[in-house]
């Protein structure tokens, strides 16, 4: 296992880095290849956790040590369970009946539990032998005795903001660098305060708010896909920028064939937040579920139970080659997306170099 790198402060970490270039977690669209690539082009790669098992995790990281001594993000949401209920569970059961139906689908197959767990004292057991230089946090943060853990081997903590209120209980709760997710980013909004999406910003007011109300470092995110933007969002005080849909047609994601064909169709043209796939709000292209039956559903249960019923309709669907009930998850800069390799890339986004 090579040895961590020292990255004590936010300030050590960006002079580590090459391009301030962080790649954004993508939970289900990448594993270690796509974080090692990144941070050998002078960027941080970032491994999500949220799908993986514990043992994944540390498989994973072994991999990441393994293969560079770069700096690394590991990231984990931080929401709290819900509380299974029948009657929610029926009335989404019942609003996707005519589509198990219509792809002979039995409603009797669907999972019960939640396919997401949060960070846990396993998950932490798990990753500090490799003490990852960030843990970065989506929904929140985790108990304060875990962050104390961290923060001990030196590991920097990250969570996203969507809003100025959640930055300065990040900042508050012992964060060390403020993620600025406005509202144009792909996947999961990862709002913790309040629900409300109409108290939720763009990405260059939020920089901008986030850059004056508070002492560390702000990284921007949401729909962030040319260099002008990337050079926008550091005058504006942003240290670094993270990008996440910019990545997804790149060889070293693990973006699905119907995720890529989309990504290079019209769909691009037509985000929006829905919280159908999951139970809460996440941007991605609309698709027929989307169109259909939201975007926003008042029929889902809570985060991240919805996930039970959409599964066997969309294995079902993918099977024939069709994306109606598959997350696309996008953000606004989803046409701009280049099928370019990760190096290309990086430094393409940093102003370093022509596409
Ligand atoms: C496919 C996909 C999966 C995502 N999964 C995660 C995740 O697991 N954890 C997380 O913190 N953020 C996740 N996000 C959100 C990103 O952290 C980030 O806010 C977003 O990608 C930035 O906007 P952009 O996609 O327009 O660049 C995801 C985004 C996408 C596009």
């Amino acid at each position: 296992m090579s040895e961590q790198i020292q990255t004590r402060t936010p300030q050590a970490l960006f002079q580590s880095l090459q391009y301030p270039i962080f790649q954004a977690p993508m939970a289900g669209s990448q594993d270690s290849v796509l974080a090692i690539a990144v941070s050998d082009s002078g960027g941080l790669g970032a491994l999500p956790c949220a799908m993986l098992s514990v043992e994944q995790v540390a498989e994973q990281l072994e991999l990441i040590r393994a293969k560079q001594g770069r700096a690394i993000n590991l990231n984990f949401f931080s929401h709290t369970p819900p509380e299974p209920s029948d009657e929610d569970q029926k009335r989404w059961l019942d609003t996707l009946a005519p589509y198990f139906n219509e792809l002979d689908v039995d409603p009797a197959s669907v999972a019960s539990g939640a396919g997401r767990q949060p960070f846990s004292r396993d998950y932490l057991d798990a990753i500090a032998p490799f003490k990852p230089e960030v843990v970065s946090f989506h929904f929140g943060l985790p108990d304060k005795s875990l962050m104390t853990e961290i923060k001990a081997w030196g590991g920097l903590i990250a969570s996203s903001a969507t809003t100025l209120a959640e930055g300065l209980w990040l900042q508050d709760q012992g964060a060390d660098l403020v993620i600025a997710q406005g509202l144009e980013a792909g996947g999961h909004r990862g709002h913790f305060l309040r629900a409300d999406l109409e108290e939720q910003l763009p990405t260059r007011e939020l920089v901008k708010g986030l850059v004056q109300q508070l002492d560390i470092p702000v990284v921007a995110a949401g729909g962030i896909s040319t260099p002008q933007q990337v050079s926008e969002m550091l005058e504006l005080g942003a240290s670094a920028v993270q990008i996440g849909t910019g990545f997804l047609l790149t060889p070293e994601a693990k973006t699905s064939a119907l995720h890529r064909s989309a990504l290079k169709s019209e769909m691009t043209q037509n985000t929006a937040i829905t919280n159908l796939f999951s139970g809460r709000p996440a941007r991605g292209m609309v698709n027929r579920l989307m169109a259909e039956q939201g975007p926003m559903s008042d029929k889902t249960p809570a985060f991240p139970l919805a996930t039970n019923g959409i599964a066997p309709l969309r294995a079902a669907a993918e099977k024939q080659g069709s994306w109606d009930f598959s997350p696309l998850w996008a953000g606004t800069g989803a046409a701009e997306c280049q099928e370019k390799s990760v190096t290309e890339l990086i430094s393409w986004f940093a102003g370093a170099s022509p596409l």
